[in-house]
Order: C-alpha cells, then sequence, then structure tokens
C-alpha cells in the first residue's frame, strides 16, 4: 500500500502492491508533462483543432428576462466533440499513453459519455479499446453503447452488485490489474487513487480558463455564482478552477434524485447520508451503511449516481469554498423542458442539474449580477429517459414501429 496525493486528508492512493510500480509510472510521466508549457500548448492544440474548442460562452438572453434577475450565461462544454468535457479528460491522458509507449486503453462509464469519448480518443491515437459497463447503465444509455461499438471498442457488461458505474468500476481495475504492462485504466472523473483526481482537474481546468477569459472579455467583470453538476466532480472542479481564486460562489449541484428524505438520491456533499470511508483506493465522501457496504443510489442522470466524490471537492467543501446543493429528478426535467423552449439548448440530464439550481437562484439575484452556468455535455444521449419523462407518445409509437419492423 502506498499513501499520498491528499487533500487534507482526502484522497490518497491505497493500493494493491502490484499496481504500486504502475502508479508510479502514470505519477512520474504526468508530473514531468505538467511542468512542460509545450505539453499544455500541444494539449490545447488537439482540443481546439480536434475538439472544437474554445466553446463559447453564450448568453441566454431569453431565461435571464424570464427569471428577470441575474444575467445568465452558459459555458457550452455540450460542443466538445463527442457532446461532453469528458473529451478534455480524455485526450490528455490519451497523450500520456503515448509517452508511456502503451497501446491498449480501457475505461468505465456510467452514463456511456466518458465510454465514447475514450473511445474516439482510442481510435484516433490508434489503441486498443475495453470499455466497463454496468447492464443496467448500458440499458439506460443504449445510444452510447452503439457508438462505442462503431468506434471499434469492445464494451463489456458488468453484471456484478447494482450493475451501475462503481461496479464498472471495480470491473476495469481488475483488468488492469492483469493487463498493466499494455493497459493505461483511462479513469473518467476526479476520483480513484493519485493521480487520477489530480490529473483529471488538471486537464478539466481548460473549461475554467477560458470560462474566465471569455466573461472579462464580455463583461469586464467576474460572475458572482457559477454552478456545475457533481457526479465524481471532473466538470465541476474544471471550471471552478478558473475562479478558485476569485470572490465567486461555487455552487456544486448533486443528484437529489427522488429527494433527499426519500433516501433514493446520490448527494454525497449535500445531504447528512454520507460518510468518510475508504474504497476504490481513495478516501473520500461515500454513500455507505454502517458496515461500510456501498448504499443503492438513484439518479435520472446516469452520470451522476456514484456512490464517492471527488476528494478535491470534498476538502472544498470542509474548507467552505464550495457550496452543495441538490435537484431532484423532478426538477431536473422541469429545468431542461425550459432550457429547451426558451433558449433552444438540449442539456444533458447531468448538466441540467446545475440548470435546475442556477434557476432556482436566479430570480432573486440582482440584475447587475452574473452567473454562469456550466452545460458539460448534450442531451441526444438521454432521448429515450427524456421521452419517457415527457410520456412522448410519438416517439414511443416510434419505437412500436421500429420494433416490429425487426420483427417483421
Ligand atoms: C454530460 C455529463 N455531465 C456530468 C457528468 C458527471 O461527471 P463529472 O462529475 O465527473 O463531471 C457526466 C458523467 O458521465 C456526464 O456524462
Amino acid at each position: 500500500m502506498i499513501n499520498r496525493g491528499y487533500y487534507d486528508g482526502f484522497g490518497g492512493a491505497f493500493l494493491p502492491e502490484i499496481l504500486v510500480a504502475t502508479f508510479d509510472e502514470l505519477d512520474s510521466v504526468f508530473t514531468q508533462a505538467k511542468k512542460e508549457p509545450a505539453f499544455w500548448e500541444k494539449y490545447k492544440d488537439i482540443m481546439s483543432d480536434y475538439s472544437c474548442r474554445p466553446t463559447p460562452l453564450t448568453f441566454a438572453e431569453n431565461l435571464t428576462r424570464h427569471f428577470g434577475g441575474a444575467r445568465i450565461y452558459i459555458k457550452r462544454e455540450d460542443l466538445n466533440h463527442t457532446g461532453a468535457h469528458k473529451a478534455n479528460n480524455v485526450m490528455g491522458q490519451g497523450l500520456l499513453v503515448k509517452r508511456m509507449g502503451k497501446t491498449r486503453v480501457i475505461a468505465e462509464t456510467g452514463a456511456g459519455q466518458h465510454g465514447v469519448a475514450t473511445a474516439t480518443m482510442a481510435a484516433r491515437f490508434g489503441f486498443k479499446c475495453t470499455i466497463y459497463m454496468g447492464e443496467v447503465d448500458m440499458m439506460r444509455q443504449r445510444p452510447n453503447v452503439f457508438w462505442m461499438e462503431r468506434l471499434g471498442a469492445e464494451v463489456i457488461p458488468v453484471l456484478d452488485g447494482t450493475r451501475i458505474l462503481k461496479d464498472a468500476i471495480n470491473e476495469a481495475f481488475r483488468d488492469w490489474v492483469t493487463n498493466m504492462d499494455t493497459t493505461h485504466y483511462v479513469l473518467g472523473t476526479a476520483c480513484g487513487p493519485h493521480p487520477f483526481p489530480e490529473m483529471v482537474s488538471f486537464f478539466q481546468s481548460i473549461i475554467g480558463k477560458e470560462a474566465r477569459n471569455q466573461i472579462l472579455e464580455k463583461e469586464g467583470r467576474l460572475p458572482a455564482r457559477v454552478y456545475a453538476c457533481v457526479g465524481g466532480g471532473s466538470n465541476a472542479l474544471g471550471i471552478f478552477q478558473g475562479f478558485l481564486d476569485d470572490p465567486v460562489e461555487l455552487v456544486g449541484v448533486e443528484a437529489g434524485g427522488l429527494g433527499l428524505d426519500s433516501g433514493r438520491h446520490a448527494s454525497r456533499l449535500s445531504s447528512k447520508d454520507a460518510s468518510i470511508g475508504i474504497a476504490q483506493g481513495y478516501k473520500t465522501y461515500f454513500l455507505q451503511d454502517n458496515d461500510g457496504q456501498m448504499r443503492e443510489t438513484h439518479s435520472v442522470a446516469a452520470g451522476l449516481d456514484y456512490v464517492g466524490v471527488s476528494p478535491i471537492l470534498a476538502q472544498l467543501k470542509e474548507k467552505g469554498r464550495v457550496r452543495f446543493e441538490s435537484a431532484t429528478d423532478r426538477e431536473v426535467v422541469d429545468a431542461l423542458s425550459l432550457a429547451m423552449k426558451k433558449e433552444g439548448l438540449i442539456p444533458a440530464l447531468e448538466s441540467a442539474h446545475a440548470f435546475a439550481q442556477a434557476f432556482k437562484e436566479a430570480p432573486h439575484l440582482s440584475k447587475e449580477y452574473i452567473i454562469i452556468i456550466n452545460q458539460s455535455g448534450r442531451g441526444d444521449k438521454d432521448i429515450f429517459t427524456i421521452a419517457d419523462a415527457f410520456n412522448d407518445s410519438a416517439w414511443q409509437e416510434f419505437i412500436k414501429g421500429k420494433a416490429e419492423e425487426y420483427n417483421a
């Protein structure tokens, strides 16, 4: 066991002996790359040529008028290639894989966005690719499974546990232990053993760096608040890092599911249901029972129902630097509906959590204030869940027709 990468007691690297050398290699390659300004420039070039960065900061004029309070801006991570901020992290890790001379990548995925991003990166860099995905998530996010397979990745259904993200992570670690000589595990969020939280946050910081410059350019001043949804915490840390040293209130929004009192949610830092523990190689707040067994989580958004949370966010919560809130499934679907109707934006269900909280607060803020919402991804992948939430009969008829066509 080794033990480092702490954030006031959160984090660390609780590793089986067999993985220590692999993590040491990753840590030293990352530490070296991080020191080289040329590496960041190369990373930025790839992100602009391949992933359409810088993503815009869009003024939401109609929503601003609708609420009559703060001026609302949206950071458009949905416009990254593959439709989410996940691209920022995987392309960065892809560059490190090249440096290490490895030829295969594996990843876990919940909503499927990280899986699609990893499969895309693997195709681009010429790596073999295996994606682990809980069977339940495979059902919820079928379009993304289709894309991963078409991109050349093997998608392995995980049948253990509750068959969601945490189970996929366990399976990916199992694979890594047997194949570490050739394989890199592209962890998708700012969790897991050191150096993953630091490394994922480093690549995602491109969001906050851009957003800060863009708002200063557009408005000549900083926002009062920045909102981001929190699954593992990568998009939130990405945008927050641009404003950590400024007098800007940072708001992380977790999955309130069916409500905090229902026990069916995934709120670690905004509920009293989580406690500090060690699992999956690091120390943070987990939703666990008194025996340390992971509890079942629930969210309408597959990408937010993880049992743990970034150790960096756990530290920022304890320091009082980030405020954590939660939005229920119902509030999220309503916010998504409003964003579509008023602004023509289609946020992912995950991102719609940030919208929901911002919509609760914007009307109570003065018109002088600016707020930024991080739209971490686009909602296309959620079409089945969203159609169900809206009980869209025309869509249901279409699906039935398709099924009949296949059965004919
Ligand atoms: C669009 C989108 N936003 C947010 C998340 C949550 O992850 P994180 O908290 O690491 O940004 C996911 C995870 O799959 C996602 O697909």
